[in-house]
């Protein structure tokens, strides 16, 4: 195994010894997330699972979790799910597994939420992984044109590129497209939020700033855990 996956393990089976009995539990996305499903089903408690994908959502159940619908659920207490990148005060960079707008709207279902990673998602300063910006298909290259707008009001002249998976469109899980935006630099993530937020077309992007309660990154020396 390599030493990422060794990492993103470890910080998946930390993520799991938090779970308590009769919890419910929003279920992330990504190879991190799936060390943490399988930790957790492994301890066969009594907990409702709320998933952030379908990909997920087949893993859980195939362990025998048991799942419900958000919103059917009485709230999330705890949320665990992976990063691409892990910036100051623990924002973040989501949804290069295309899963962002689910993963979002989990999150801000949950009394708490916890992001594992190894130690090379951990940046100074958020960017230099591509951003995702999910939008609406119809009219989706008007609209490419109109973040490209808003991200030179931020100051970032990167040009969003339609994600493609064997030469067709990614679709997400609920049917939309993915743009990425190489950044570079975020320097200031709120103020970028905003902008992409109030372009039409778009129905999410993958900063989440002011949502990670805790972070448990795997790294050589061990799990180290980090507070915004
Ligand atoms: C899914 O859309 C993402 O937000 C993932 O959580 C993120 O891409 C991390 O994935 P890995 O754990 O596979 O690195």
């Amino acid at each position: 195994m390599s030493d990422a996956d060794t990492q993103k393990r470890a910080a998946g089976e930390a993520a799991a010894a938090l779970v308590e009995d009769g919890m419910i539990v929003g279920l992330g996305t990504g190879s991190t997330a799936a060390w943490f499903v399988r930790a957790l089903g492994a301890r066969r408690l009594n907990i409702t699972c709320v998933a952030t994908s379908q990909a997920t959502a087949e893993l859980a159940a195939s362990l025998g979790m048991k799942i419900g619908e958000l919103g059917e659920t009485r709230p999330i207490d705890l949320t665990v799910d992976g990063a691409d990148e892990i910036g100051p005060g623990l924002s973040l960079i989501k949804g290069g597994g295309a899963a962002l707008l689910r993963e979002k709207l989990v999150w801000e279902a949950s009394r708490r939420c916890v992001v594992i990673a190894d130690a090379a998602k951990s940046v100074p300063i958020l960017g230099k992984f591509p951003l995702p910006i999910e939008v609406v298909a119809f009219g989706h290259k008007t609209t490419s044109l109109r973040i490209c707008d808003a991200l030179s009001e931020c100051d970032i002249g990167a040009a969003p590129r339609l994600r493609m998976k064997d030469g067709v469109p990614v679709r997400t899980d609920s049917g939309n497209l993915i743009y990425d935006a190489a950044c570079g630099r975020i320097v200031e993530p709120a103020a970028l939020a905003f902008a992409l937020k109030s372009v039409t077309g778009v129905v999410e992007h993958g900063l989440f700033l002011d949502l990670a309660d805790q972070a448990l990154i795997g790294t050589r020396e061990g799990v180290k855990t980090l507070e915004p």
